[in-house]
């Protein structure tokens, strides 16, 4: 049935005119939630990041035998004492969430350590906390999976991984995310990788700005399998970099606009358009820190940054990365995973969003650049998984790098 509703979405995309908004704009509170409810029954919503599985490693260190994502999590401890807990499977049924990308998050402390260790723990969690509610999620790797999952009403989950420096700048390691069900790499979190410039001030100065020749090797290999480039976190001259490396869209899987939140964590203007060319996405972060660089956040504070990304880059390059379970601050009335149609309930004060609009930031965008980035794939089948191997000179030899060399010396012949 949803296919249908599908094929005609993709016949509109390519200029119809958009569908009259069913509730008029001086429609009451509970008028605009109940259409927000209907849209999103009927289009699915995807969310771009949500930290659940590193609160897991933190409070229960992996332990699952207490833990059942499908129970009520605000009566349990010690998820009902944190304030970062906003996450569970009742609430995300009512917040109508179709698809999450759950993070599998590996911290900087780290980075030339054991970042694969700690990335493949993070894996098997999410895996394990999937598995244990069958009836209300289930493991998905393509975009077609999301549409499935969303008839049946089951909330598809997917991984995204945090942290460049997790792939320990192995080409072999880019390829064993993918094979494990790994959808996304977010290039940095708030460290520099030897190959990528983040957003924060590290330790360190940054080998480069941006992108290092390696660094775009290891776009284009991503590219080459399947997964989508996140540059949340990344610096301004990665993002541009990566822009003008990437086969494919590019996305920013939990991000605000620069221009109403001036930090380097946000989007600048120009990368904005440039994301338009890229056919790319922003999906908008519900961290009040980065939507007012203040603690303090409102939903129509969201909807500035969701509406400036419209005008910067198009409607077509926005969606919804809340990143709950790692806010500190969420927006007055966005509290949890459960709140997601009051956004849209807010959004249909504003006769300049359609109905089809609203779908596309609600999840339509993401499925398209998800779709793109498979379609990549598929075009570049004949290519040769990549062989290279970072350069030493990029490598900051102090740390105690464990490569599959007899020695560092290996690396310099
Ligand atoms: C998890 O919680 C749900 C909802 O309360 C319940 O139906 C299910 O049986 C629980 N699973 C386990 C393994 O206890």
């Amino acid at each position: 049935m949803y296919r249908q509703v599908v094929v005609l979405t993709l016949v509109s995309w390519c200029g119809a005119s958009p569908l009259p908004v069913r509730v008029s704009p001086k429609a009451t509170h509970h008028e605009r939630l109940q259409a927000a409810h209907a849209l999103l029954k009927e289009s699915p919503l995807i969310d771009g990041h949500n930290d659940l599985a590193w609160n897991v490693r933190v409070f229960l260190q992996n332990k699952l035998h207490t833990f059942n994502l499908s129970s009520d999590l605000t009566q349990e401890k010690p998820w009902m004492n944190s304030p970062i807990s906003q996450t569970d499977l009742p609430r995300l049924k009512k917040g109508q969430v179709a698809a999450q990308f759950w993070s599998v998050y590996v911290p900087c402390e780290s980075q030339y350590l054991n970042t694969v260790q700690l990335l493949l723990e993070q894996i098997d969690v999410v895996k394990r906390i999937i598995a244990a509610s069958p009836r209300d999620t289930v493991l998905v790797k393509t975009s077609a999976e999301i549409i499935e999952e969303f008839e049946r009403g089951r909330v598809a989950s997917l991984m995204g991984m945090e942290g460049g420096h997790g792939l320990a700048s192995s080409m072999g390691v880019v390829r064993a995310v993918y094979d494990l069900g790994v959808r996304y790499v977010t290039l940095t979190h708030k460290c520099h990788t030897p190959w990528a410039e983040c957003s924060e001030r590290g330790p360190q100065p940054p080998n480069t700005r941006g992108l290092t020749p390696y660094g775009k090797d290891l776009i284009r290999e991503m590219n080459r399998v399947g997964l989508m480039v996140d540059v949340s976190h990344a610096s301004a001259s990665t993002a541009r970099d990566v822009l003008r490396t990437s086969r494919a869209p590019v996305i920013f899987s939990h991000s605000a606009a620069r221009a109403l939140c001036d930090i380097e964590r946000n989007v600048p203007d120009d990368v904005l358009s440039f994301l338009a060319e890229n056919e790319g996405i922003v999906m908008i972060s519900f961290d009040s820190d980065f939507l007012t660089c203040s603690e303090a956040a409102s939903i129509q504070d969201v909807v500035e940054h969701i509406n400036h990304v419209r005008t910067m880059a198009g409607v077509d390059y926005v969606g919804i990365g809340a990143g709950y379970d790692g806010v500190n601050r969420t927006p007055t009335g966005l509290e949890d995973v459960s709140r997601y149609p009051e956004l849209f309930a807010e959004l249909l004060k504003d006769p300049s969003w359609s109905l089809q609009d609203l779908k596309k930031l609600a999840g339509l965008n993401l499925l398209r650049v998800f779709r793109r980035v498979e379609q990549v794939r598929e075009e570049l089948a004949s290519e040769k998984p990549s062989e290279e191997i970072i350069p030493i000179h990029d490598i900051d030899t102090r740390w105690p790098c464990r490569y599959k060399f007899a020695s560092l010396d290996d690396l310099r012949t």
